[in-house]
C-alpha cells in the first residue's frame, strides 16, 4: 500500500519505516492543508491536527481510503465528507489521559502559584514577595466539564489535593459519585459555583462555543478557566470580555479557537477570512498579551510516553485495515 505521513519528527519516520517496511511509505514535513501542492496517490494518509482534511483537500488525493489521525480529536477531519466518499478514518482514543491531565494540573498550579511571574523575577535576581502570593488549591470547588478518560483523571488528581469536585457530563461515572465524592450538576451550577472550571470533552457542532457570550456572565466572578480540550469549545471573544470585566482572574490554556491561523500566520495573507475569524484571531492576540492568562501551545499531549503509545496504535489502526479489520474507527 502507499501510505504518506504528515508532520512526523525523524525519530517517527524511523519507527514507520522499521514497522511498516512491506509499504510505500513516503513523508512530507507540513501539514496536510488547502496549501499542499504535491502529487499524492498515497491510499492511506496519517496525519496530526494541524492538518486540516476538508473537501478541498481530499480533492487531492484521488486514491485516498484510509486516514490515521495520531490524536484523539479529530475535529480537523470532515468526518461527514469522508464518509460521503468512502474514506474511514481511525483515531487514537486514548493515549495520554494522565498525561493532559498532569499539563492540566501544570496549568492550575502555575495560576495558583504565580509561577511564571515567580520565575521570571528571580531570573533576573528579584526576590520580593510583594505581587507573589497565590492561593490553596485544597478546598476549593473545582467544574470539571467532561468527565470521560481525562476528566476522570483530573477528578482524581483533584482529590488528591483535597478539593471539592463538581462535574457535567450527560453520561455519569458512578465510580467518580462513590470514590472521589463528585457531584453531577447542570453546567449553569458548576459555572457559578466553580473557583477553578476545567474543560475535558470533545468540540463538534452540539460543543462549539459551549462557553460563551450567552453563559459566560454566570462565571463564579474571580474563577479561573483551564482548557486543554479544543479552542472552539469557548466563544473567544466572550473570554477576552470575562477577563477584562474581572469576571475571570486567569486562564490556562493549551488550545485557541482557530489556532492553526495563529501558528500558521504567513498563511494570514493569502486567506479570505470572515469577520468572525477575525474576530477570533485578534481576541487570540490579546489573549496571548494578556498577563492573567498563561497559553501553551497545544503541548498538553507532548510527553515521550504519550507520543510512544500514540505511533503504537497508529501503527495498529493501518496495520487493521490493510488486513480488511478497522479499528478505532472515528465517527
Ligand atoms: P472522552 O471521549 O473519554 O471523554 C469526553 C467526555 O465528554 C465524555 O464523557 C462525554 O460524555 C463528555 N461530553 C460530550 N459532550 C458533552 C457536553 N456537551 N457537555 C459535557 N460533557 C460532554 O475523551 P477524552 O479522551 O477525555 O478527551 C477529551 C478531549 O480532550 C478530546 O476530545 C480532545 O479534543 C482533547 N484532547 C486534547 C489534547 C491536547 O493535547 N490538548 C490531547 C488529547 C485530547
Amino acid at each position: 500500500m502507499k501510505i504518506a505521513f504528515f508532520e512526523l519528527e525523524d525519530w517517527e519516520k524511523k519507527f514507520f519505516e522499521a514497522k511498516l517496511s512491506a509499504h510505500e511509505l513516503s513523508f512530507f514535513d507540513e501539514p496536510l492543508t488547502e496549501y499542499f501542492d504535491q502529487k499524492c496517490d498515497a491510499e492511506i494518509i496519517s496525519v496530526f491536527i494541524y492538518s486540516k482534511i476538508d473537501a478541498k483537500v481530499l480533492d487531492k488525493l484521488p486514491k485516498l481510503k484510509f486516514i490515521a489521525t495520531r490524536s484523539t480529536g479529530y475535529d480537523h477531519i470532515d468526518i461527514a465528507e469522508c464518509k460521503k466518499r468512502g474514506i474511514v478514518v481511525s483515531n487514537v482514543p486514548s493515549y495520554g489521559e494522565n498525561t493532559v491531565a498532569e499539563h492540566t494540573f501544570a496549568l492550575i498550579l502555575a495560576l495558583s502559584r504565580k509561577i511564571i511571574e515567580s520565575a521570571n523575577q528571580t531570573k533576573v535576581g528579584n526576590f520580593d514577595l510583594t505581587d507573589l502570593r497565590g492561593f490553596d488549591l485544597k478546598g476549593k470547588v473545582i467544574g470539571v466539564i467532561g468527565t470521560g478518560k481525562i476528566g476522570s483523571h483530573v477528578v482524581r488528581m483533584a482529590h488528591g489535593f483535597e478539593m471539592r469536585i463538581l462535574a457535567f457530563d450527560p453520561l455519569k461515572n458512578d465510580e467518580l459519585i462513590d470514590h472521589y465524592g463528585l457531584k453531577y450538576v447542570e453546567l449553569e451550577e458548576l459555572l457559578s459555583q466553580s473557583d477553578i472550571i476545567t474543560l475535558h470533552l470533545p468540540l463538534n457542532d452540539k460543543t462549539k462555543h459551549l462557553i460563551s457570550e450567552s453563559n459566560i456572565g454566570k462565571i463564579k466572578k474571580g474563577a479561573y478557566l483551564i482548557n486543554t480540550a479544543r479552542g472552539g469549545l469557548v466563544e473567544t471573544t466572550a473570554l477576552v470580555k470575562a477577563l477584562e470585566e474581572g469576571i475571570l482572574a486567569g486562564a490556562g490554556i493549551d488550545v485557541l479557537e482557530d489556532e492553526i491561523d495563529i501558528k500558521e500566520e504567513w498563511q494570514l495573507l493569502s486567506k479570505k477570512f470572515s469577520r468572525e475569524q477575525m474576530a477570533i484571531n485578534l481576541a487570540n492576540n490579546i489573549l496571548l498579551k494578556n498577563p492573567k492568562v498563561i497559553i501553551t501551545p497545544h503541548n498538553a499531549f507532548n510527553s515521550q510516553e504519550a507520543l510512544q503509545r500514540i505511533m503504537d496504535t497508529t501503527e495498529e489502526n493501518i496495520e487493521g485495515y490493510v488486513a480488511g479489520k478497522i479499528i478505532n474507527q472515528a465517527q
